[in-house]
């Protein structure tokens, strides 16, 4: 309970570094989280089950162990989420996708959906919820109150960035659902911003600001 896994492997630090520079351009900053999202997505998938089915090689028949039961969903919060996907999806070819949609209500600060599409049959897929930066968490925990709802086998949570503030958020009202990151970063700002962090996940990587 209450797991974060921080994937600190030099791979992922070094392309991490690359994305928090200011001076890196939109296609680079949209290449290199679709190419953390693949290193992220071996780690996070690290524990699915398999089972062995019988093939034939060009020299032999064997058991060859293949994933076993239905596919993965990989749930994107939009927006900033669908560019983690993409790399996600680059590992799980076959996986189905969902969107979350929420926006910040500017008078209470709470996390209002306004878009929810998943797959049928939640209740046997693994689900893996996908958001660059767990920041305040407060969306965070509003996607994983909502999608809770659809009873999946299991869900994870993964981002390329946090925070304590936003890791504590999130414990305190889903410990059951572990944490993937790439980093834990000092803190928030006053304008909840990740310091250091990248700045906006979702303008750097669609270069709307
Ligand atoms: N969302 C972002 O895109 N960046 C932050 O630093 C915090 C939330």
């Amino acid at each position: 309970m209450r797991k974060v896994h921080v994937i600190d492997h030099p791979l992922v630090q070094h392309k991490l570094s690359l994305m928090r520079s200011k001076d890196t351009s939109t296609s680079n900053f949209r290449s290199l989280l679709s190419e953390i999202s693949m290193l992220l997505a071996y780690e996070v998938c690290r524990d699915l089950p398999t089972t062995k089915v019988q093939i034939e090689t060009p020299v032999a028949p064997m058991m060859a162990p293949m994933l076993d039961g239905k596919k993965t969903v990989l749930i994107s919060v939009l927006r900033a989420g669908n560019g983690i996907l993409d790399g996600m999806l680059k590992i799980l070819p076959s996986a189905r996708v969902g969107h979350i949609g929420l926006y910040r209500d500017p008078k209470t600060m709470n996390a209002v959906e306004y878009f929810f599409k998943v797959p049928d049959n939640m209740q046997d897929r693994d689900a893996i919820v996908v958001d660059p930066m767990l920041a305040t968490g407060n969306s965070a925990v509003a996607a994983i109150d909502r999608l809770k709802a659809t009873s999946p086998r299991s869900i994870k949570f993964v981002c390329l960035l946090t925070c304590p503030e936003g890791i504590r958020t999130f414990h305190a009202t889903h410990p059951d659902i572990p944490i993937y990151t790439a980093a834990i970063d000092e803190r928030l700002n006053e304008k909840s911003y990740i310091v250091p962090g990248l700045g906006d996940a979702g303008d750097r990587l669609f270069g709307t600001k």
